[in-house]
């Protein structure tokens, strides 16, 4: 073990007596003006969702731990989603209880307590004490700003004795210790033989299922992810030369900044392809460079302060114009994206969203010349040939989680119908790689993808990253005034 349960490590000193009494005297109060955060009512109305569906049991959602990196260094701390979408708290080691009550629910969030100028763990540890790591807040300073009571997680072992198996749903994978408490359910089958959720899958794809629907808050930090991610996009687009060289993983830095000077980072790894790179879905590698006449696929995305991701994609042509090639495959993809979000609208079914899409890009394919039969075949379900070049689906939910509400039931989700407030990409592409032969050779290399993140309103949907540009046109237009302005550097926002 690198580090011992108290956060102290092997190889830390051992304090002479004198040391330790001088370090534990002296300190003056650390005071901090908590009050009642925005989300709280929120978070309250998500936790009554989910007490109304498990009416009678206990619902134990856990955040997780920091994960080891090596030794006594840590990956940096990320909170569980759910629990996040159902406290606000951001910190490691949280566990939520909703507790019956005979009429619905006590909530109660178990968390670990400050270790302040009270312990000595305050100076002695490094994971937890706050010589180190900055004050927290205490358990009653928590329950202010969140809105829930908090007890010390030291009780919850305790609160949760009596609990039958049978009457409990945890969300498992999060905590080790919360998951060996209660035993992994057997899975079953129906009558017919088809796999039945366990209960405590269920509760994770009711969480999921709750999820789908964005509050107004949770559609504000959206916009707020959307907002950053824009001017992220804007940063590197500014710094992209016409001709020279310029190395992927610059481009990568450039947005990184942004995403970190005013938000909490990236909602995944940016994928930044030039050239032929294009061609890989999940490109991060990203150690290539862009050529002059060539394109390059950004798929970037900023998580904000409150853990909701933009998921955007632009493809640029590195000069500043598209080739008359590239600017038919572009206008390809964009005729399908357009195609998609004006499919959009609540009651639109999820595979339907997705029909049209890849009938635009099917067609699109055909007039390329590259499809082996009509594009009907090509479209056949028992054929389906024309995904050699679109790879992927139109789109997923967006929200805490960049593919958010993945373990809604399918009913619910891809064999479903989005809703009103639902937000989702819609992100159809093209790609031919370098090396494929069944297409001419002016067409290898390159990969273009339009993404862009979209709220389902009344009667269609609003995109959300409107604010970058999205015909071939107006890419070209914009990419000139950007350079035009010149190189920014990102700083914090005001807030
Ligand atoms: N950036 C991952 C995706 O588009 O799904
Ligand atoms: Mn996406
Ligand atoms: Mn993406």
């Amino acid at each position: 073990m690198a580090e011992k349960k108290s956060g102290e490590r092997p190889h830390d000193p051992k304090f002479p007596e004198k040391f330790l009494n001088f370090m534990r005297s002296g300190w003056g109060p650390s005071e901090l003006d908590v009050a009642e955060s925005e989300q709280a009512p929120f978070t309250a109305r998500r936790r009554e969702a989910v007490s109304a569906a498990f009416p009678g049991e206990t619902v134990v959602v856990p955040t997780g731990a920091e994960k080891v990196r090596a030794n006594d260094t840590f990956f940096r701390f990320r909170a569980g989603s759910d629990f996040a979408w159902l406290t606000g708290d951001l910190d490691p080691e949280g566990v939520l209880v909703l507790h019956p009550n005979g009429s619905g629910h006590d909530a109660v969030l178990y968390r670990r307590p400050r270790k302040g100028t009270d312990s000595d763990e305050f100076f002695r540890s490094a994971k937890y004490g706050e010589l180190w790591i900055g004050r927290k807040l205490s358990l009653e300073e928590t329950s202010v700003r969140l809105g829930v009571e908090v007890r010390d997680v030291e009780r919850l072992d305790g609160d949760l004795t009596g609990v039958e198996r049978g009457k409990v749903r945890v969300l498992r994978g999060f905590d080790g210790a919360v998951d060996a408490r209660f035993a992994a359910e057997e899975a079953t089958e129906d009558a017919e033989g088809k796999p039945q959720l366990t209960r405590d899958a269920e509760l994770a794809a009711v969480l999921s299922e709750l999820r789908l629907v964005k509050d107004s808050w949770e559609l504000a930090q959206l916009q707020n992810a959307v907002d950053i991610t824009v001017r992220g996009f804007e940063d590197v687009a500014r710094v992209l030369p016409t001709g020279g060289p310029i190395a992927e993983r610059t481009l990568e830095g450039v947005f990184g900044l942004r995403s970190r000077v005013e938000g909490n980072g990236l909602g995944y790894d940016s994928i930044v392809g030039a050239g032929s790179h294009a061609t890989t879905l999940h490109w991060i590698t990203n150690d290539g460079r862009t050529a002059p006449g060539e394109l390059i696929l950004m798929d970037m995305g900023v998580e904000n302060n409150h853990l909701y991701t933009a998921d955007v994609t632009r493809t640029l042509p590195v000069s500043g114009t598209f080739t008359p090639l590239q600017r038919q495959v572009y206008d390809i993809v964009h005729a399908s994206q357009q195609a998609g979000m004006d499919a959009v609208k609540p009651g639109a079914a999820f595979q339907d969203i997705h029909q049209t899409c890849m009938r635009v890009l099917a067609e699109g394919l055909g007039d390329l010349g590259v499809l082996p039969g009509s594009v009907e075949e090509a479209l056949d379900k028992d054929s389906l040939v024309y995904r050699r070049w679109t790879l992927h689906g139109f789109g997923h939910m967006l929200g805490l989680d960049v593919h958010d509400c993945a373990a809604s039931r399918p009913e619910h989700y891809y064999r479903g119908a989005v809703q009103e407030d639902y937000v989702l990409t819609v992100e159809p592409g093209l790609y031919f790689q370098a090396n494929d032969e069944l297409v001419p050779e002016e067409l290898r290399g390159i990969g273009i993808r339009i993404e862009d993140d979209v709220r389902v309103t009344a009667d269609g949907c609003e995109n959300l990253s409107a604010g970058l540009p999205r015909t071939a046109d107006e890419v070209e237009t914009w990419l000139a005034a950007q350079r035009e302005a010149g190189p920014r550097l990102a700083t914090p926002v005001e807030s």
